[in-house]
């Protein structure tokens, strides 16, 4: 466990990493989303030591990270919008789906065409991978099927005894993975909406981004396209309901519904954590097991605390209630870490 300080990591510490990248071992580090689970992505052998220490469906492929975009002239095919995404956004909560190069090896792609890039904007990751000499693969570093690591703790209590070292930089900035999108179709597509908004590539490229039902968090997609929306994803140890709204312009009925679920909870002698927020919070009568994520002003309040309050609740209650918010920016990226958390989604109807 090397500690060290997230804007200006000690160089000792870092060279420490780098050399157990390039031994081909397992480095944990902290990114400006989630904590990353980092190998040689050049090197198969040390890429399939990431499977094995998160237990990841071998096809479900990892992104690439990056420290300069001469990097990813050389993994990828790129466009001119790809180019003007990555000069524009990088480095940032972004990654491209491009035409792979082939440099690789396909445990990195698990087997598919295409490569998934990003360059962080953290200086303990974008130092990491300088110095080690080459790009490293890294999925986040959770076991998979839990919720996403933001937190050195959140990685030890998942992987600690399958990891070389971990480096702790605190608590990530967003607290949501980074935003996943397709340039290799006619369209751009979003795979995975995350920390960067996709309104944002929208108007840097000048036309829309689908949206596909997988990338709201319903339902799969084809395994080509988006391998990831096959498998579970970020679920708590105990039942999540998740309650949606048409429009949440009546936060009165919303609580109103949680708070009815929760006490048929309470008279089954469970005990109930709900995940409301700074405007619902005072319309529970009963505040016990409240729990504030953020506001609904500000969804990247939400977001940031979404996965270690999903962590919360299971050591404190026996079922966690949470509510929908509306889709749009950073919420549509909380509505589909909630839906594919949830075990159960109860939807209000107008
Ligand atoms: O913020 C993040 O993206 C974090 C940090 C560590 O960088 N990483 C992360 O990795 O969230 P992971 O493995 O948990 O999620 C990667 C997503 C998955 O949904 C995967 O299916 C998708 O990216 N992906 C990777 N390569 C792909 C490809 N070639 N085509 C389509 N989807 C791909
Ligand atoms: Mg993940």
């Amino acid at each position: 466990m090397l500690k060290v300080d997230p804007s200006s990591p000690s160089e000792a510490a870092l060279r420490r990493a780098a050399e157990k990248i390039r031994e081909g071992g397992l480095v944990a580090f902290p990114t400006e989303t989630v904590y990353g689970l980092g190998a040689n992505a050049l090197s198969a052998a040390a890429v399939r030591k990431i499977y094995e220490a998160k237990g990841r469906p071998p096809d479900n492929p990892i992104i690439v990270h990056i420290a300069s975009l001469k990097e990813l002239e050389e993994l990828a095919e790129t466009t001119e919008e790809a180019k003007r995404l990555a000069a524009r956004f990088w480095p940032g909560p972004l990654t491209l789906v491009l035409k792979s190069k082939g440099k690789v090896p396909p445990e990195v792609t698990a087997g598919l065409d295409s490569v998934a890039v990003r360059m962080p904007a953290h200086n303990v990751a974008l130092g990491l991978i300088r110095l080690s000499g080459v790009p490293i693969a890294a999925p986040s570093a959770n076991i998979s099927g839990r919720p996403s690591p933001t937190r050195a703790e959140h990685v030890i209590a998942d992987l600690g005894d399958r990891i070389d070292i971990i480096i702790d930089g605190g608590e990530t900035l967003y607290g949501v993975e980074s935003t996943v999108v397709s340039l290799i179709h006619g369209e751009p597509m979003l795979l995975r909406p995350g920390a960067f908004p996709k309104e944002e590539i929208e108007a840097a490229i000048g036309r829309p981004v689908a949206v596909p039902p997988f990338a709201r968090g319903l339902g799969e997609a084809d395994r080509a396209l988006a391998p990831g929306t096959r498998h579970l994803h970020y679920a708590p140890r105990i039942p999540l309901i998740l309650v949606e709204a048409d429009d949440y312009g009546d936060l009165g009925r919303l609580a109103a519904a949680i708070a009815s679920l929760a006490e048929e909870q309470r008279k089954k002698g469970k005990r109930v954590a709900v995940l409301a927020t700074e405007e619902t919070a005072p319309l529970y009568e009963d505040p016990a097991g409240v729990i504030v994520l953020g506001s609904r002003r500000d969804p990247f309040s939400i977001a940031k605390r979404l996965f270690d309050s999903l962590r919360r609740v299971e050591l404190v209650a026996d079922v966690a209630i949470a509510e929908g918010v509306e889709e749009r920016g950073l919420g549509l990226t909380i509505m589909n870490r909630l839906r594919k958390a949830s075990s159960k989604i109860i939807k209000l109807s107008a």
